[in-house]
């Protein structure tokens, strides 16, 4: 691996005396205690950008960097460069950037929680339009000389993200791409060099460490997702886009619950999928059962975009719709006979009920009097008091060695 040099002063740029990050809330994705709407990372990402971002980049990518000269305020640091943000949690990436003067400013967000605190936050801080989002692709990463990234847990969402920088971004493209140490595996430099011909770990500064690369390596092949797998034993394909929970495999849980489909509201004309990922379970109950329609909805962009693929592969496309989502929050009140749930156990890098609880709670406003939700969950998180509570009686319907399948029916 060989050493980028950094343009500009990245280490006499302080976020923190730029930009209160204090100010940030991560409403209205779930907030404790414990959860926070920022991390070291951040800071890090912005501090070892810092120089790349100083730099006036919107001439001939060939032309070597223009820098632009401090006026003694505050606002020069991030002042210079066509910046794409992904990955960004609250805002606490894209919002000390445009408040610091960067103009032009694409951002992309997987996760809706994560656009609507984007949005209040920069709200609430008088910042509002001043970044444009797109999804993964072309319009997000053409001529953009910075990329700030928060790095996925996921290898699959990091390998889709370095081909789509790597494919679109201009030739002198330095990407900054940090996370938490112990999230962090010598993979994830190793998938990056696939991408890029340089590539730089940082030093580690309060668990955190960053990334460098640059030299973008542009892919001759089609970009390798969604990724499909067929599965013999459902007679179906799966197809999934890189930040996608399970990829396009079975997951356990899930596999369990489709054990149960015969058994779920058999005269229902219409299904919800609720945090549908591949949409698998969408494919599924939609093969089953020929005259049913199903509503498909993730409030992860990459999910619901694998579910439309998933069903396309299967020609169940005219059966299943997608809806991105968070929590259902445009679904109408009482409107579903049956929904299908495998619940989230992370919010984020951090194992939280509370990721888990909104979705019953949407459930519980969603569902029609007599409506069924269907949740399969590991053993240990004792979900049955929770369902029984918010939506109504609650049987357990089978149990293994690792997982319960429970009913709640809507009172
Ligand atoms: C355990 S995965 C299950 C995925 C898929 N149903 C399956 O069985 O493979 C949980 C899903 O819930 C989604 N999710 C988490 N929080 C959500 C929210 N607030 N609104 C909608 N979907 C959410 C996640 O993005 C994820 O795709």
């Amino acid at each position: 691996m060989r050493d980028i040099k950094s343009a500009g002063t990245a280490e006499n740029v302080d976020p923190g005396a730029l930009f209160d990050f204090s100010r940030l809330r991560r409403s209205p994705d779930v907030e404790a205690p414990n959860l926070f709407a920022f991390d070291a990372t951040d800071k890090l990402i912005l501090t070892e950008a810092a120089g790349a971002l100083a730099v006036r980049s919107d001439g001939p990518a060939e032309a070597d960097g223009e820098q632009i000269v401090p006026d003694g305020g505050m606002r020069a640091p991030y002042a210079g460069s066509t910046v794409a943000v992904v990955g960004d949690r609250y805002g606490a990436l894209t919002l000390p950037v445009v408040s610091t003067g960067g103009g032009n400013v694409r951002v992309h967000q997987d996760l809706m929680a994560g656009e609507r605190a984007l949005d209040r936050n920069a709200a609430e801080l008088g910042l509002s339009g001043r970044f444009r989002r797109f999804p993964l692709g072309k319009e997000l990463f053409d001529g953009v000389s910075v990329v700030l990234w928060q790095l996925p847990k996921s290898m699959a969402e990091l390998a889709e993200t370095a081909d789509q920088i790597a494919r679109y971004a201009r030739p002198d493209v330095r990407i900054f791409a940090g996370g938490r140490i112990k999230h962090m595996t010598m993979a994830m430099n190793a998938l990056l060099q696939d991408s890029f011909g340089e590539v730089h770990a940082g030093l580690a500064r309060q668990k955190s460490r960053v990334l460098t690369a640059a030299e973008p390596i542009r892919p001759t092949e089609e970009p390798a997702f969604p990724a499909r797998q067929y599965h013999q034993e459902l007679g179906l394909w799966v197809c999934a886009y890189g930040a996608t929970f399970a990829g396009p495999r079975l997951d356990i849980g899930t596999r369990y619950l489709l054990e149960f489909i015969d058994r779920m509201k058999p005269d229902a004309q219409h299904a919800v999928d609720l945090g549908c990922g591949s949409g698998v379970i969408s494919a599924v109950l939609a093969n089953a059962r020929p005259q049913i329609t199903v509503t498909a909805t993730d409030q992860s962009a990459a999910a619901v975009a694998s579910a439309a693929a998933t069903a396309e592969a299967n020609g169940l496309s005219h059966r299943i719709c997608t809806v991105q989502d968070d929590a259902m929050a445009g679904f109408p009140t009482g409107s579903a006979e049956l929904i299908l749930l495998n619940p989230p156990f992370h919010l984020g890098t951090t194992v939280h009920a509370g990721a888990a609880v909104r979705l019953f709670d949407a459930a519980a406003r969603v569902l029609a009097p007599g409506g069924e939700l269907w949740t399969v969950y590991n053993n240990h998180l004792h979900y049955r008091t929770q369902l029984q509570e918010r939506i109504g009686p609650t049987t357990v319907q089978a149990r293994n060695q690792k997982f319960t399948v429970a009913l709640s029916s809507r009172s």
